[in-house]
């Protein structure tokens, strides 16, 4: 069973229209939103998984940024989070229960939220995650589903945190390499998005799971329009590219390109690597923000100056070919 089979289960759901649900299930978009009133609307996502890295407070903090990814991501303000944890109680100290957690709170004091709850249960298999309830004018959601022709794709944040974590498991990652996507992995896209809002952004999601290219397709089909990119703009960790060819790529990345490839044009001059790495599945990836044109240079540099000194313009939104992307 592979995510688009679990995507199926959950479109066969009779889930009844409400509307006072202004993003719910059926668009594949970051988080849910529900109107509350003319001005304010709840936001709220949940996410959680298995360790990525070895040490149990980084582990936390990845977890925590990454569930609170998708709430920035809609361009929304999250506020209380509710951990959420599975783990091996008898067989495993509780002081790295401890750790995870603390690295989570520090990651939620940093962005403002107060951890208001939560759940646990006994698991061979330890995992960590976070619940998270944000607000967002109702007029002010950014979506997956409203980029324009024309505007500019930006990307904050490299890509090949699986391929890296593959590397890690199978003992042979370089220590510089975690520590890059570690570093990249606990930063919070909060202040990319805030950029965002003010430079008048059409559109946004996170790259997570599906893949740099699963992303842009979920945008591209919403949106109803096609994508160019520019593979050699694109950041990726150069670790990845020289992993990928070491044949440590994810499971994860097997599948998103059999599920997504039927839809991408490949020009002959692209790298194979670099096309391993655009269906790499990433965890706690950066912001895919569809910008004016006008705007795109004047989000770079301010991202740059804010500490994502890897944003780059990565491509377009054009009309042909519809749903899909040509990679350059
Ligand atoms: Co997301
Ligand atoms: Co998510
Ligand atoms: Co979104």
């Amino acid at each position: 069973m592979g995510p688009e089979d679990l995507d199926q289960v959950l479109k066969e759901l009779p889930i009844p229209k409400d509307p006072k649900v202004l993003v719910g299930l059926d668009t594949s978009d970051d988080a849910g939103v529900y109107q509350l009133n003319e001005e304010v609307a709840l936001v709220q996502t949940v996410d959680f998984f298995t360790p990525i890295v070895d040490d149990p407070f980084t582990f936390g903090q990845v977890a925590v940024a990454n569930a609170l990814s998708d709430v920035y991501a809609m361009g929304g303000t999250p506020l209380t989070g509710m951990n959420l944890v599975a783990f091996p109680i008898k067989t495993l100290p509780s002081s790295i229960l401890k750790e995870i957690l603390l690295g989570g709170l520090s990651k939620m004091k940093e962005a403002g939220v107060a951890l208001v709850g939560g759940h646990t249960i006994e698991d061979p298999e330890i995992k960590y995650g976070l619940a998270v309830t944000g607000i967002v004018h109702p007029d002010k959601i950014l979506t997956n589903a409203k980029a324009r022709v024309g505007d500019k794709l930006v990307l904050t944040k490299p890509l090949g945190t699986g391929i890296i974590s593959t590397a890690l498991k199978a003992g042979m990652a370089s220590q510089e390499a975690v520590r890059k996507i570690v570093e990249s992995m606990v930063t919070l896209n909060r202040t990319a998005a805030e950029w965002m809002k003010k430079l008048g952004a059409h559109a946004c999601t996170d790259i997570t799971g599906f893949s740099f290219i699963g992303h842009v397709l979920e945008m591209a089909t919403a949106s109803r329009v096609g994508v160019v990119i520019h593979s050699g703009d694109v950041p990726v960790f150069p670790e990845a590219v020289e992993y990928a060819g070491m044949g440590l790529i994810p499971g994860g990345a097997h599948s998103n390109q059999d599920f997504f490839s039927c839809k991408v044009e490949i020009h002959s001059d692209v790298q194979n690597l670099l096309v391993d790495i655009f269906y790499d599945p990433q965890t706690s990836g950066g912001l895919l923000i569809s910008v004016p044109s006008s705007e795109a240079e004047k989000l770079i540099a301010t991202l740059k100056k804010e500490g994502h000194g890897h944003s780059s313009i990565v491509g377009e939104v054009v009309e042909e070919p519809l749903g899909k992307i040509r990679l350059l």
